[in-house]
């Protein structure tokens, strides 16, 4: 059964040349089983005839906040609390505008404001209106507040010219929502996740930490939110925007880091342990800076607590996936978690090829499975290893 079946889709349609491809958008959501409404901008209705949606929709199409409104006048509020999912296919650069400031002045854009479900938009335009400064800082901003920006096709405009920003055709948009819609958990679970680096002072001024960017835990809270979970993160420094959705509790040290994990675990179903916690920190960080001129021919260590470890201790039948960066050596990784009590490892290798992935970048070099199994690398979107972390976590 297709996963969009029985599900409630709200169809944007902005002021875009590809308006007049979404009659067959909605012909294809509901062939899969989608039960589907449209709101449409006024210059949208000047693209695609109110009528052809209409028809298609059993008049389920909305325009004009004063007119169609239902007898409450609230009529945008009700339909965005409805919907499991908003599509807005096509998006203008004028809507994307609207929708990452929060304008709220015509039926689609209060639609958008007042929408708590999940987010699509298929931005399409002019290539160079896509490449935009300002096109494009809206669109990191949607990305930034967890919308799902699918990107534009490149080929034949309807201005004459080639590039990129063509509406993806409507296929791969009803396929898009198939697979948003596919991933909501049966059980949705209370997640502790860690995530980003952690910094332990030397003085006031310096310290040790590592390149850890934050980018696959920031892919884990995101992907878990879209599925149902709820998502707590203790987040050290990062350099990566987190899910507005998210319980999100900054600290900066090891030993922070360690206290307030701690001290969520009790209400969760499970962990994720992504954060790269430093192995060691100076033993008397100093007040003030340390001359540069005094020297400092060694450094005192103590180890940090491991985190990992007493989560595990304490997990009674929960869950934990454990992290470990092996440069070189996968294997080491599994073993090393095994020996901890995780439930699942996740091993990444981030320094074999940086021009392929690594630190701060969307790809890894890693591996996901039972901590008795032997790693076998692949590169991976951090995306996908997101997915393919919940989809094991969700089958423990
Ligand atoms: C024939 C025609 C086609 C247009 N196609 C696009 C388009 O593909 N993408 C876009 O961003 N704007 C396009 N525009 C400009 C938008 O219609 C305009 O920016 C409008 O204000 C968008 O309003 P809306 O976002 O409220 O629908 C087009 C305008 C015309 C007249």
């Amino acid at each position: 059964m297709s996963s969009v079946s029985g599900r409630r889709i709200l169809l944007g349609i902005s002021g875009g040349i590809a308006a007049y491809k979404t009659p067959e958008l909605v012909r294809l959501l509901q062939k899969r089983g989608a039960l589907v409404r449209c709101v449409a901008t006024k210059n949208a209705l000047r693209l695609v005839a109110q009528d052809t949606l209409a028809t298609l929709t059993q008049g389920s199409v909305d325009h004009d906040v004063w007119k169609t409104a239902g007898p409450a006048h609230t009529h945008h509020i009700d339909w965005a609390q409805w919907a499991d999912l908003l599509v807005v296919a096509p998006m203008t650069a004028n809507s994307a505008a609207k929708f990452a400031y929060g304008l709220a002045d015509d039926a689609l854009s209060l639609a958008w404001l007042s929408c708590t479900c999940p987010k699509l938009v298929c931005p399409a335009m002019n290539t160079r209106m896509l490449h935009a400064a300002a096109t494009q800082r809206n669109l990191i901003r949607l990305a930034d507040d967890d919308v799902h920006v699918m990107p534009s096709d490149s080929g034949d405009l309807a201005c004459g010219e080639t590039g990129e920003g063509r509406m993806p055709d409507p296929i791969a948009i009803a396929d898009e929502i198939e697979r948003l819609l596919a991933r909501k958990a049966a059980h949705p679970l209370r997640i502790l996740l860690t995530m980003g680096r952690t910094e332990e002072a030397i003085d006031d001024v310096r310290m040790i930490t590592n390149r850890s960017s934050g980018r696959t835990g920031a892919d884990i809270a995101r992907e878990a939110i879209l599925r149902g979970h709820s998502v707590t993160v203790v987040a050290g420094p990062c350099d990566t925007p987190i899910s507005p959705l998210a319980k999100v509790v900054r600290v900066r040290t090891a030993l922070q880091m360690h206290q307030a994990a701690l001290e969520a675990w009790p209400e969760h179903d499970a962990a994720i342990c992504a954060a790269a916690v430093a192995d060691f920190r100076p033993a008397s960080p100093t007040t003030g800076k340390i001359p540069a001129s005094r020297g400092m021919d060694h450094l005192d260590l103590v180890a940090n607590p491991d985190i990992l470890y007493e989560l595990c201790q304490a997990k009674g039948s929960r869950k934990v996936v454990g992290f470990a960066l092996e440069s070189g050596d996968l294997a080491r990784g599994s073993q090393k978690l095994s020996a901890k009590g995780a439930d699942l490892a996740v091993c990444n290798d981030p320094l074999l090829d940086p021009t392929k992935g690594g630190f701060g970048t969307g790809t890894v070099w890693g591996w996901i499975g039972p901590t008795s199994a032997t790693p076998v690398g692949a590169w991976m979107a951090k995306r996908d290893l997101a997915a393919l972390l919940l989809d094991k976590l969700e089958a423990l």
